[in-house]
């Protein structure tokens, strides 16, 4: 297939960046099309460790084309100093980098409107990264917000912020009792970045297309996962864009039907940071340990991930959400050590027994899991390259994830190098 995409099965922090760089190899370009810079994809090289927010991860790829296509917020100053940082490794970003003209600017009242909302929500807060996401695409959705492409028209760009910020300005001030943010400096900023950016700056629409009708490979990267999706995941506690394959097409003007194979990636059990339900939670001490088996801090935050089990009931929803025709399972590691292991295979829901994930007509709230417990493994498995060398505790652990979500776990990953990664 031309097209084949990546995308996270859970709450985010699946390893799409990880299968990502995996596969690129394959790849002539590599897309994001949603979110900003609230992702953060970790891909390990040898012994250098590369965290990405904004480039694709494709850039460590020599040779490939990266685009930010037009469903994604583009934070300039997180861009610019990623920019930096991969070319002070060496990275080659000038003509490999192409940003479309039609991608949103996430501007510094987003994030002062972010936290200032998270500030006040008390109970009811969302825990998002605080990047700006959901006011930059407030605005995109009411048509007020401004795009890369603006920033080459100074007079209307100058105009139009004017404006935004003095309305932004009064709602920080009057709502949220806030510090007014100095539109001047803004200005000078963003006119700055117009400088910076532009020689990546471009109409990413006809290059995805261009490069179709040439026969190339495009890999569109993920960035999430769809139970944060903003129509499926578990509203409101999600991300403002489509992050589950649904978005791809509106995110970078791919026509649905050419939008082929879709890659799921799920963690061999699930965590979740931020606020909302997670059905498969672990209390508290049983949570520290895996998070310490498995190094669970956000990537962007550095926020202590939540941790739980393998919920087999959300990831068969977002397999059949997603349409995922294969399934790469990471992480299978970090469960070494445990006697019993458990998969989520039911929600009670007011004394109901379901194996349907609620998709808005029920709250998740007091959903209480319904488990198969498991036989677990001892051995570490992160020297192992072979799946016949994986104990047999493991091979059974899959299949019964394979056989509940009815797709293949083609892809394997027993740790962070691109080496601990077993392909069937
Ligand atoms: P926002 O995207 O910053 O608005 O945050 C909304 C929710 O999505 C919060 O629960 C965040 O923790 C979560 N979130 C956003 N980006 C990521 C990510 O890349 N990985 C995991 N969670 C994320």
């Amino acid at each position: 297939m031309p097209v084949l995409s990546v995308i996270g099965t859970q709450w985010g922090d699946e390893g799409k960046g990880k299968i990502l760089d995996l596969i690129a190899e394959r790849a002539d370009v590599v897309v994001r099309y949603q979110g900003g810079a609230n992702a953060g994809h970790t891909v390990v090289v040898g012994t250098e460790k590369f965290v990405f927010h904004l480039l694709p991860s494709g850039i460590l790829h020599p040779g490939k084309r990266n685009v930010i296509a037009n469903g994604v917020v583009l934070d300039a100053e997180q861009l610019l100093q990623e920019i930096d940082a991969f070319e002070k490794r060496g990275i080659e970003i000038q003509g490999r980098l192409f940003i479309s003209a039609a991608a949103h600017l996430v501007f510094p009242y987003h994030k002062a409107l972010d936290r200032a909302s998270e500030g006040v929500k008390g109970g009811t807060k969302i825990g998002t990264t605080g990047r700006g996401i959901g006011p930059a695409y407030a605005d995109k959705i009411a048509r007020t917000g401004l795009r890369v492409g603006d920033l080459y028209d100074e007079r209307r760009f100058t105009e139009r912020l004017r404006a935004n910020v003095a309305e932004k300005n009064q709602i920080l001030q009057a709502i949220y009792h806030a510090e007014p943010l100095p539109f001047e400096s803004i200005l000078a900023e963003f006119l700055g970045y117009a400088k910076r950016l532009r020689p990546y700056v471009t109409d990413t629409f006809h290059l995805l297309r261009d490069a179709l009708d040439a026969g190339q490979y495009v890999f569109i990267e993920g960035a999430q996962g769809i139970l944060l999706d903003v129509d499926f995941g578990t509203y409101p506690f999600v991300t403002s864009s489509n992050s589950s394959a649904l978005g791809i097409s509106a995110g970078t003007g791919i026509a649905p039907k050419r939008v082929g194979e879709v890659l799921g990636v799920a963690k061999a059990y699930t965590t979740r940071v931020g606020e909302g339900p997670f059905p498969t939670e672990l209390p508290p001490a049983e949570a520290e340990l895996l998070r310490k088996k498995g190094e669970e801090f956000g990537a962007t935050t550095g926020r202590p991930r939540r941790c739980g089990w393998f919920d087999g009931v959300a990831t068969r929803f977002a397999v059949e959400v997603n349409g995922v025709d294969a399934l790469a399972l990471t992480k299978l590691d970090t469960l070494s050590g445990y006697d019993t292991l458990q998969i989520c295979t039911a929600y009670q829901i007011g004394g109901k027994s379901t194996d349907r994930f609620p998709c808005g007509e029920v709250s998740l709230d007091g959903v209480k899991p319904v488990y198969e417990k498991l036989p677990g493994w001892r051995e570490p498995l992160t020297g192992m390259r072979r799946y016949d060398d994986l104990p047999k505790t493991v091979r059974d652990y899959v299949a019964f994830i394979e056989d509940f979500l009815r797709v293949r776990a083609t892809i394997v990953s027993v740790g962070p190098a691109r080496d601990q990664t077993i392909t069937r």
